[in-house]
């Protein structure tokens, strides 16, 4: 890698200030925040252990939700102090601030090898504005800066991208860390030079939020796979009725360039031919978000090329899902990112369940390379009891999509070179 790593760095001794993302699910039982899914803290375990080995002083900045500049209780990073500490299997200190004095006090007292963990940077608005004043507060614990939290890193703000400049000016080093260095490897060097087939298997709601992705993967990729509510607009494209599934008519023109590209460079771009459907009924209520709740009744295959009118097409059918899951098997590069279908619902979850299987079997019985990008992949192959049959997956949901488009994220631009 071009960027300096954690391996590269001595930090005996130092104050190293590392950020992560802990930006972890969370939900209030009993009036206390528990933390649903801790895979986002186990990532970054190689990093800390690696740092206590070395013997630096640890300071850990991560944002937790949106608070967008309030200090919304529910948003504290105190709970994930303790898990950290029963995961390290060490104390972990918390300060409820990020900046100021407390912190400072805090910092210059720890030993080789003791963690601090600093309260949601987004308490501060100055966070998300990448505030230059800010950033100097933050940094003014850190002789080192390490960024860990690919997830974050495509946000320019103040502890991703402020403190790295602050720290780098001062002549410290910027590193990344182990999980960042991973993350780049495998969405980004492995897939450069992909052992054949590639195949990328593409889902999810919108054309219009990955069009840039299967842009570039046009270039690269063998075949390309494409389920989820994203087909809809493909179709629609294609001329075919789509009924009430969830469709971009202003993006039909940016899938018949895609389709076009995929013919031009002899790519296989495929797309359902069977598709379960359902049919939309109001319930006369609303979501939380003001939202009218829809109940989908009547739940059924649907054969046909067209879509009935008053239907909407929520995963792909037995068929597609038995296409594609050929075409997976014989991969020897697979990247996923999108589900095929709305998984969280039972009835409509088999598309994705056939797809998360087949890229385990590719990866263990045909030695395949499968990358899941983060997000709703990634919870599909959890929720299917695979997450640890495949060769990586991503903690960065908007960050590795916007990594695959080939964007440079400013968290990792801001790091030092080798
Ligand atoms: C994520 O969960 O994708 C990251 O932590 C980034 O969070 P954000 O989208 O609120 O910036």
């Amino acid at each position: 890698m071009a960027k300096l790593t954690v391996n590269d760095v001595d930090v005996r001794g130092k104050r190293v200030f590392v950020r992560v993302d802990y930006n972890v699910p969370m939900e209030e039982k009993d009036g206390q925040m528990v933390i649903n899914d801790a895979t986002r803290i186990k990532e970054t375990l190689p990093t800390l252990e690696l740092l206590i080995n070395k013997g630096a002083r640890i300071i850990l900045a991560a944002h937790l939700g949106r608070p967008k500049g309030t200090r919304e209780p529910s948003m504290s990073l105190r709970p994930v102090a303790a898990k950290l500490a029963d995961m390290i299997r060490r104390p972990v200190a918390f300060v409820d601030d990020c900046i100021g004095e407390k912190v400072e006090n805090t910092a210059k007292a720890l030993k080789d090898g003791d963690i601090l963990l600093l309260e949601n940077v987004r308490y501060y608005n100055e966070e998300e504005a990448n505030d230059a004043a800010f950033a100097e507060k933050l940094a003014k614990v850190a002789e080192i800066y390490v960024n860990d939290a690919f997830g974050a890193a495509h946000r320019a703000h103040a502890s991703t991208e402020g403190v790295a400049r602050f720290v780098t000016k001062r002549g410290g080093k910027a590193a990344a860390g182990l999980l960042m260095e991973r993350e780049l490897k495998f969405l980004g060097d492995e897939l450069e030079h992909p052992a054949r087939p590639f195949v990328v298997i593409l889902g999810g709601a919108k054309v219009s939020d990955k069009i840039r992705v299967i842009d570039r993967l046009l270039e690269k990729a063998d075949t390309i796979l494409v389920g989820g509510a994203m087909a809809y607009t493909f179709k629609l494209a294609m001329g075919y009725k789509t009924g009430k599934s969830l469709v971009e008519p202003d993006a039909t023109q940016v899938a018949v360039r895609a389709l076009a590209k995929a013919a031009e460079r002899g790519v296989r771009f495929l797309l359902p031919t069977d598709n379960v459907i359902a049919t939309p009924v109001d319930t006369g209520k609303v979501n939380k978000k003001g939202k009218p709740v829809f109940e989908m009744q009547n739940s059924r295959l649907n054969t046909a090329a067209d879509i009935p009118e008053d239907a909407e097409g929520f995963d792909i059918g037995p068929d597609t899902a038995k296409r594609y899951a050929e075409v997976i098997r014989h991969a020897k590069t697979i990247l996923w990112n999108g589900p095929m279908g709305m998984f969280e619902d039972a009835r409509f979850a088999e598309g994705t369940t056939a797809v998360a299987k087949a890229v385990v079997d590719a990866s263990q019985q045909n030695g395949a390379k499968s990358i899941i990008g983060g997000g709703d992949s990634v919870k599909a192959l959890n929720k299917a009891g695979l997450g640890d049959k495949v060769t990586f997956m991503s903690t960065g949901g908007g960050a590795s999509l916007e990594f695959l488009e080939g964007a440079e994220l400013p968290g990792v631009a801001a790091l030092s070179n080798k």
